[in-house]
């Protein structure tokens, strides 16, 4: 599937921070994906990073200044015309209040008010500074002027303090130009649907140090999670332990251990959203009796009495009325019998069968291979991708049958 940046003109101006650093990556991921970049710099910049690296990563010249050496200026107004896109990153305190007050001294400052194209800021400084009210006025007005604001995070900062400052990381700032690019020109059947969707392992306890897991990852679900996030739907996802976290901010996680707190939690929100895609790998077991202190071992064997969990999807099968439901089946063998048993039974409208025979599919892995069938008897067979193109087929049968 083409890249949403593919073509897509991107011009990046980066300022005197100690973040500069990180917007290497950013700049080599756009143009690996098709886009084109430009970078404009403060002079204080270079001091930072050169523009040599990012002239050979943009694959264009880098400018720093409204001058050349040989005389000639370079045209701001025609620059800010080019862009699709305008991003500030990292953007320091100091050019912060530039923006926010309409300075022009800079390249990038001039450049900046030229712009036609929405601009996206990603302040980046020490928490001092990003605490200060100055910079909290000058955000909220930036904003007002309809500017995108890519948050500051938390974590440790290049002054060694720990808090609220640092840059956000290239991923993210990715995800938020994608985002501008998918709800600018795409349109999306899942644009304002609210979607459910379950990932990673259930954990059953056995004592309050053990449990009964599984090898789920969550990495199918997360990645479907972001792409419906990234075409507009509204997602709640409902995760078991894991240690992932969703990059897009608008996806409202919850946290789970055991099937009995996932079965609580899905029927808190199922009558509400539109589709409920169940990627979770769900204990169909759990220990009858959980003991109150750790099981101390002695020199008799030791059976654990289990009894069955709550079947989350067969009960949301039972009790559909609007929703689209997709469900998962993780098969070791008579994988197509056994997926399209499940389909039936549940009351599914798809069903998403990746099988341990395959290699690069299943737990923990970045690649999966899946097979689709659906109520209407259809059969889609898809190769060996990346979790991230997987969710984008299974977003794609499902925008297709809420046109339907
Ligand atoms: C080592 C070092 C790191 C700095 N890091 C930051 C920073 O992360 N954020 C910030 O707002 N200012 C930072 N500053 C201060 C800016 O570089 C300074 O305000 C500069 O004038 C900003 O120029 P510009 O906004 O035109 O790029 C740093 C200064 C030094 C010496």
């Amino acid at each position: 599937m083409k890249s949403i940046f593919a073509k897509k003109k991107v011009l990046i101006g980066v300022t005197a921070g100690i973040a500069a650093y990180k917007i290497h990556f950013l700049i080599r991921n756009l143009i690996k994906k098709g886009a084109e970049v430009k970078v404009m710099m403060t002079p204080d910049a270079q001091n930072f990073v050169t523009p040599l690296s990012l002239s050979t990563l943009s694959k264009n010249p880098v400018i720093t200044d409204f001058y050349s050496q040989d005389g000639t200026w370079h045209n701001h107004v025609e620059l800010a015309l080019w862009a699709d896109v305008l991003l500030i990153a990292p953007c320091t305190t100091n050019t912060l209040a530039k923006l926010a007050n309409g300075l022009s001294d800079n390249f990038l400052v001039a450049t900046y008010l030229s712009a036609k194209c929405p601009v996206m800021i990603a302040p980046a400084m020490d928490l001092d500074m990003y605490a200060h009210p100055s910079t909290e006025a000058n955000l909220t007005k930036l904003q007002n002027y309809g500017n995108r604001i890519v948050p500051a995070e938390e974590g440790e900062l290049a002054s060694g303090l720990v808090g609220k400052g640092r840059m956000a990381e290239p991923e993210t700032i990715e995800a938020y130009l994608e985002d501008y690019f998918y709800t600018s020109d795409y349109h999306s059947e899942l644009k304002g649907k609210k979607l459910l969707i379950t990932a990673g392992p259930t954990y059953e306890p056995i004592d309050p140090v053990r449990f009964i897991g599984n090898h789920s990852s969550g990495k199918m679900g997360f990645a479907i999670a972001e792409e419906a996030s990234r075409r507009g739907a509204e997602v709640i996802l409902i995760s078991g332990p894991t240690a992932l976290q969703p990059i897009h901010s608008k996806i409202k996680r919850i946290s789970v251990k055991s099937a009995k707190e996932m079965m609580e939690e899905v029927f808190n929100y199922y009558e509400e959203v539109d589709v409920a895609i169940m990627s979770a790998a769900v204990a169909d077991y759990t220990p009858k009796v959980v003991a109150d202190q750790k099981i101390k071992k002695n020199d008799a064997e030791f059976t654990i009495e289990l009894i069955k969990n709550p079947d989350i999807l067969k009960t949301m099968g039972e009790q559909k009325t609007h929703q689209l439901l997709v469900g998962f089946a993780l098969e070791t063998q008579n994988e197509e019998e056994n997926a399209k048993g499940k389909l039936q039974r549940k009351n599914l409208d798809f069903i998403v069968l990746n099988s341990l025979q395959d290699s690069g599919a299943g737990f923990q892995k970045d690649t999966n291979k899946i097979k689709i069938f659906t109520k209407d008897q259809e059969v889609f067979d898809f190769g060996l991708k990346s979790k991230n193109e997987v969710a984008q087929d299974i977003l794609n049968l499902v925008e297709e049958k809420l046109k339907a």
